[in-house]
């Protein structure tokens, strides 16, 4: 799908396939057409070119409220002259449900949301977390085919949105619905998702599972968007076999396997490595294992973050790495100005397109 708003192109060719029944985030900084996505699902927004399937069947002019799809947003308003049961009822009350029915979905729902406690309390009466869940079990009583979510946790605090996030988690897979959730917050991605879209500029650039685009991203923009993640220019100097051979800053080559990029001989590209698979060798070290590779570097900071220090550290040819030692049983001699050898499995290090539009760190 194309999305234009006038010469703009809020979305850019997306192409993508939503799984039954799974938890899939689109994740993407400000602007990068996550609502935009949701409201093309919902129907609120048609999309300019392309078309779009739900369960087979292409809905594009399909009215929203004849999708089988429903809508959480950020300011979920509730009906505050109701109480928590009569607004779970709300939905199959309009679709005139037999009231038995309505009954026993109302029950389910505020089972599921566990909120049975509080049915006949008005929504004023309810922490933020416990009116989320009863938008939540509005939406989810006229059982949708999915259930699209747009950054449904923002307003909450820290504390809350943790204890938020688990509880949607557990019940997705209750109701085992298929949730679309919209959020800029990586941490919140790898916490519910069962797959994420990393989108940018109106184009997803990755689809894959927490550990997949965590471990194994496709580019720069990715690595750098989920977790910390270190990215350092060198130049290829040998492609041969499924392997790049590297020059890294002066006098070092390294060898790494390829994964999906088919770097050009002679080109800039980003060797990726996550600051947690960096270990600090001081004083004389061990020969260096074949499926190993090392580089040397200064220390030029240690920062104390309770369970590890965070260390910046320069490479040759002055450019700058960071690297996550435990912080229990610190080695007396790891100071600023300590030279250090860096080793990391090679199986760590990816190598990824130079992206010249990436801040440098
Ligand atoms: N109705 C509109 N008319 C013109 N431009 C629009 C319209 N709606 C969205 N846009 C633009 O499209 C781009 C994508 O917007 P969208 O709301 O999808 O971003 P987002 O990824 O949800 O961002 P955020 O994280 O800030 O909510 C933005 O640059 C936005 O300004
Ligand atoms: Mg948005």
């Amino acid at each position: 799908m194309t999305k234009r708003f006038g010469d703009f192109v809020a979305v850019n060719g997306v192409s993508v396939e939503i799984r039954q029944g799974e938890f899939f985030s689109l994740l993407g900084p400000s602007g990068c057409g996550k609502t935009t996505m949701l409201r093309m699902i919902a129907g609120f927004e048609d999309a300019t070119e392309g078309r779009l399937l739900l369960e087979g069947r292409e809905v594009g002019g399909v009215p929203p409220y004849r999708r089988h799809v429903n809508t959480v947003f950020q300011n979920y308003a509730l009906f505050p002259h109701l109480s928590v049961r009569e607004n779970v009822a709300f939905g199959p009350r309009i679709a005139g449900l037999p009231s038995a029915e309505i009954e026993t979905r109302v029950s389910r729902m505020l089972e599921v949301v566990r909120l049975r406690e509080m049915a006949e309390r008005r929504p004023h009466q309810l922490s933020g977390g416990q009116r989320q869940r009863v938008a939540l079990a509005r939406a989810l009583i006229n059982a949708p085919v999915a259930l699209l979510l747009d950054e449904p946790l923002s307003a909450l605090d820290l504390e809350l949105r943790r204890a938020m996030q688990l509880e949607l988690k557990r019940i997705q897979r209750e109701v085992g619905i298929t949730f679309v959730f919209v959020t800029h917050d990586q941490e919140e991605a790898l916490t519910m998702s069962d797959r994420i879209a990393v989108m940018r500029g109106g184009r997803i650039e990755q689809v894959g599972g927490p550990e997949e685009i965590y471990e194994r991203p496709r580019t720069a923009f990715v690595a750098r968007f989920i977790g910390i993640a270190n990215l350092l220019p060198v130049r290829v100097v040998a492609v041969a076999g499924g392997s790049a051979t590297l020059e890294v800053g002066d006098s070092r080559t390294l060898a790494v396997g390829l994964d999906g990029f088919e770097p050009k001989v002679g080109e800039m590209a980003a060797l990726m490595v996550r600051p947690e698979r960096l270990r600090l060798c001081l004083g004389p070290t061990m020969p260096l294992p074949g499926d190993e590779l090392a580089l040397r570097a200064t220390v030029r900071g240690i920062v104390f973050q309770g369970p590890v220090l965070r260390c910046s550290l320069e490479v040759e040819a002055g450019r700058s790495l960071v690297a996550h030692a435990p912080a229990v049983d610190r080695d007396p001699r790891l100071d600023v100005g300590t030279k250090v050898e860096l080793r990391f499995p090679r199986a760590a290090a990816r190598l990824l397109p130079a992206d010249p539009t990436l801040p440098a760190d």
